[in-house]
This record gives C-alpha cells, sequence and structure tokens, in this order.
C-alpha cells in the first residue's frame, strides 16, 4: 500500500465513476461561457463543421491531460462531435475552472476527473482514472499538455520491466506520488501499462516543455509511440505562447494582487515567446521591465526592445514582481528571494513549479507562510521582510486567472484536432512529427474574419516571379516567423 499518500481515498481507482468535479450543478454556468466562447473560436467551429460529418475519430478512446477551462471544454466538444471517446483530466491543480469541468460532465462529452485546488494525490489519481476505461484498456490517442500523461504511461513501462525503479525514490513530491501510483498499479498488474503503451496510436503534445521532454525521449531511443509537436506549429507558439501570456500574464497578477503596474519594476526571467508576451505587456502598463536571459540571440532581441539585460543577482534587489517564463529549474533561488525588497510579488508562467526555488520557502522553519486567499500566500522571512507568492510558484495565469482568452486558444486546439486526425488516420512512426505547413495557414486562415482580415491574392503572374503555387504555402519549411 502506499505509505507516502496523505489521504487513503486517492488510492484506488473507481472505475465505474462517470465523473468526478467539484460540483455538477455549476454545469448551467459552464454551458453559457462555452456558449460565449462559440464566436470566439472559429478554428474550432468550422473544423466541426468540416469533419463533423465524416466523424475521423470514431471507435478511438482519447485521454486528455490538459487545464481544464472552458477553452478545453470546447476541445473535448469538438473531438467529441468528431467521434471520439474520451476521458480528461487537468493539467493541473489549480488550472480547472470547477464550471467548465461540471458542463462537460453533465453533458457526458468526457468522464472528467478534475477541480480546481486539487492534491497532488488527487492529481494523479484523476490522471490515471482518465488513463484507463472502465473495461480496463486505454486510450488510442492522448491530448497531453506538459507530459504528464505521456510520463505515467513511459514510467509504468519502464516499471513493470524493472519495479526496482520504484523504490527509495527521492525527487519531489511530485515524482513521489507518481511513484506511488505504479507502485500499487504494478503489484495489481504487472503488464498493465505495458499492455496500454501497446495500444496507443499517438500523442500530440500542446507546450514547450513537454515537447522538450518528448525529444529526449526520443534522442534516448525510449519513445513507445508517435508524437505530434504541436507547440511548433507556428500558429501555436507564435500565438499562444506570445498573445495569449501577454493578456493572461497581467490577468492572474491583477486578480491575485490589485496591483498598480505602472511605474513599477518587473523582472522577466527568460525572453523566449512566453517572455516576449510578458515583457510586451507589462511595458504596456508602463513598468519598467528588465529581462534576464542565458541565450545572446534572446538576449539581444530584448535589448533592442529596449528592456535591460540583467542577471537575477542584480534583478533581485531591484525588481517589485518577478515573472520567471523560462521552462527552467530553480531561475528564482532562495538566495534571490533573501535579496528582495519588502512585498515584492514573485510569480512563474512557465509549465513546472520549480523554476521558483518554494522547496526554500516551504522547508524554511524560519519562513512563516501567511494565506492571503487561495493561491496568494506572503511568507515572512527571517529578516522581517516579507513575498508575496502567487500560485505557489505554478502557472500564474491558469492559477490565478482563467488562462489565455478563447481566441488565441481556438488556434492551439485548432492544432490539437488536427494532429489528433492525423495520428487517427495515419500510421506514423514512432518519432516526433511537427504538423505540415499548410495546417498551419488553414488554421491561420479560418482565424482572419473574425478579425475582418483581407488578405491580397496572389496572381498568376507573382506567383511565378516567386516560384510559388496560387494557394500556397506561402513560406518555405524552413522559414522562422
Ligand atoms: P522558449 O524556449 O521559447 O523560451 C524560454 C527562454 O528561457 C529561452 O529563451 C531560454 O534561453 C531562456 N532561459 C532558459 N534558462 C534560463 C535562465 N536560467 N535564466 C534566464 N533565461 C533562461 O519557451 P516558451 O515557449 O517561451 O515557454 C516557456 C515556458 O512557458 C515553458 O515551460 C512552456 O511550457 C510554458 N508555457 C506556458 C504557458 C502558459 O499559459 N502559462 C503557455 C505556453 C508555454
Ligand atoms: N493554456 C493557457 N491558457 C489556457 C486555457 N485558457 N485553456 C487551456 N489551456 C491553456
Amino acid at each position: 500500500m502506499l505509505q507516502q499518500t496523505k489521504d487513503p481515498s486517492y488510492i484506488d481507482l473507481d472505475l465505474k465513476l462517470p465523473y468526478k468535479v467539484k460540483e455538477i450543478c455549476l454545469a448551467e454556468e459552464g454551458h453559457k461561457d462555452m456558449q460565449l466562447s462559440e464566436k470566439e473560436m472559429p478554428g474550432l467551429m468550422a473544423i466541426r463543421e468540416k469533419y463533423g460529418p465524416e466523424k475521423p475519430l470514431k471507435g478511438l478512446k482519447i485521454m486528455g491531460s490538459l487545464h481544464m477551462t472552458i477553452q478545453t471544454a470546447m476541445l473535448i466538444d469538438t473531438l467529441y462531435e468528431l467521434g471520439a471517446d474520451i476521458r480528461w483530466a487537468s493539467g493541473n491543480i489549480f488550472s480547472t475552472q470547477d464550471h467548465a469541468a461540471a458542463a462537460i460532465a453533465e453533458k457526458g462529452s468526457a468522464a472528467v476527473f478534475a477541480w480546481k485546488g486539487e492534491t497532488l494525490e488527487e492529481f494523479w489519481w484523476c490522471t490515471e482514472q482518465a488513463l484507463i476505461w472502465p473495461d480496463g484498456s486505454g486510450p488510442d490517442l492522448i491530448v497531453d499538455d506538459g507530459g504528464d500523461a505521456t510520463l505515467f504511461v513511459h514510467h509504468g513501462v519502464k516499471a513493470e520491466k524493472d519495479p526496482s525503479i520504484l523504490e527509495n525514490v527521492k525527487g519531489s513530491q511530485d515524482e513521489i506520488c507518481l511513484v506511488d501510483r505504479l507502485k500499487v498499479s504494478v503489484a495489481e498488474d504487472p503488464q498493465r501499462w505495458t499492455k496500454i503503451a501497446e495500444n496507443i496510436r499517438g500523442v500530440s503534445e500542446e507546450t514547450t516543455t513537454g515537447v522538450h521532454r518528448l525529444y529526449q525521449l526520443a534522442e534516448k531511443n525510449e519513445l513507445l509511440f508517435p508524437a505530434i509537436n504541436v507547440n511548433d506549429a507556428v500558429t501555436k507558439s507564435k500565438f499562444d505562447n506570445l498573445y495569449g501570456c501577454r493578456e493572461s500574464l497581467a490577468d492572474g497578477i491583477k486578480r491575485a494582487t490589485d496591483v498598480m503596474l505602472a511605474g513599477k519594476t518587473v523582472v522577466v526571467a527568460g525572453y523566449g515567446d512566453v517572455g516576449k508576451g510578458c515583457a510586451a505587456s507589462m511595458k504596456g502598463y508602463g513598468a519598467i521591465v528588465l529581462v534576464t536571459e542565458i541565450d545572446p540571440i534572446c538576449a539581444l532581441q530584448a535589448a533592442m526592445e529596449g528592456y535591460e539585460v540583467v542577471t537575477m543577482e542584480e534583478a533581485a534587489t531591484r525588481g517589485d514582481i518577478f515573472v520567471t517564463a523560462t521552462g527552467n529549474y530553480h531561475v528564482i533561488t532562495g538566495k534571490h528571494i533573501e535579496q528582495m525588497k519588502d512585498e515584492s510579488i514573485i510569480c512563474n508562467i512557465g509549465h513546472f513549479d520549480n523554476e521558483i526555488e518554494m522547496s526554500y520557502l516551504e522547508n524554511n522553519p524560519k519562513a512563516v507562510k501567511t494565506v492571503v486567499k487561495p493561491q496568494v500566500d506572503k511568507w515572512t522571512l527571517e529578516s522581517g521582510r516579507s513575498v508575496i507568492v502567487l500560485a505557489e510558484g505554478r502557472l500564474v495565469n491558469l492559477g490565478c486567472a482563467t488562462g489565455h482568452p478563447s481566441f488565441v486558444m481556438s488556434n492551439s486546439f485548432s492544432n490539437q484536432t488536427l494532429a489528433q486526425i492525423k495520428l487517427a488516420k495515419e500510421d506514423l512512426e514512432t518519432k516526433v512529427y511537427t504538423l505540415p505547413k499548410e495546417l498551419d495557414e488553414e488554421v491561420a486562415r479560418l482565424h482572419l474574419k473574425n478579425l475582418s482580415v483581407t488578405l491580397t491574392k496572389l496572381t498568376q503572374e507573382q506567383a511565378d516571379y516567386l516560384g510559388l503555387p496560387v494557394e500556397g504555402p506561402y513560406k518555405p519549411e524552413h522559414y522562422k516567423y
């Protein structure tokens, strides 16, 4: 039995449960918000119209591990209209919108296991519960965000080959919870994950960090099924990561703290797609923005936009608000936190919870935590100074607000749906694919009318002059946007 699990009710799966959400009575509110999103998600609606009658996902079981928001509810309904049999868990303990989960549960388009404010034990219970169908079988397809579902299956297969990898694990609480679940699973059926993995046609991965994990698995020859890198579709990473964060970062900070951003010094760690959106947002509010970077090209880009590029050691004493956006580990450490001004605000918008060294605060007997409200904690240090930490260092835009708006998620989720159709229709090799340029342009096209964009049409003469087909694609494969 599990030794480190605190709540014994989250050990056993209950595969007969149709769903587990906070409150099913929130369904009506969820349906209304979903209806509002229809106009803002033209890509998803057009895909439903185009592929709905054909039902390319009919007979296929899809497991999703992705933030259970209103936008995700719209993705689930789209996959359902295309014929899939769906089970879903959220990608983060704080990111579920309970009315969205209730709406999906009530409608029955997916068996959903998600609520806002899960413990880590509950999170991994929900993930496993969504990975296994009532007849004991696993999914044909996975929609993943950050790689937790993919990790569960891969680690399960590894543990079935060598159960000793589950002994004496000294990782994060997250890893320990996963290992605890696998101990029970391997004891019950030492072939479960091997059989499940053999049946999986593929996974489509949403985010930068998850995609890194997939390439690492492929490099080590450990990838067990085909994978589609959705993140690197131009209409995903150059829109969701950039323009999505440009709006949802401020939403998260403001719902949590109501702080005035103008005139404050905001430190953005990482100037990739997400960092660029965050820095632009804060600058737009009138904040002074400092950027930290390890990459010379991104550092130069930041400098050319007028940001001061410094190290975290320098920024720690200057900032009022700190945002990590690197996907890296311990970018803000305890040492940095000790140097910060009183009541500095610290948050993270990268995928995992370890960009900020939270363990420095959590394991420090001299640091005292006061809960201001859910997902907003004031930590008072031995020096007498305090810092305000948002969403316990987990993604602030989904933990303290509701994530990106529907319109940008329509782009991301159109790519997700097209990736699922590709995995369903084609027998792919076990490697990591990106979506073809034609589909990327198609996703962009589906969103133009909503913004009253009129495209210029290439004449035959111009097409010949440039050596391009009149109908596109208009840029060569290697072109960077
Ligand atoms: P990216 O690779 O484009 O950018 C990350 C940047 O961080 C790079 O430029 C890298 O050089 C820099 N970096 C790495 N280590 C650093 C360090 N120690 N100090 C300073 N800079 C450092 O990735 P991205 O697409 O911008 O995504 C960043 C993170 O955000 C990922 O974890 C991704 O999964 C996540 N993400 C979150 C959301 C959200 O809604 N919260 C949306 C999209 C992506
Ligand atoms: N990632 C960022 N914003 C999101 C949203 N609104 N729904 C699902 N995933 C997201």
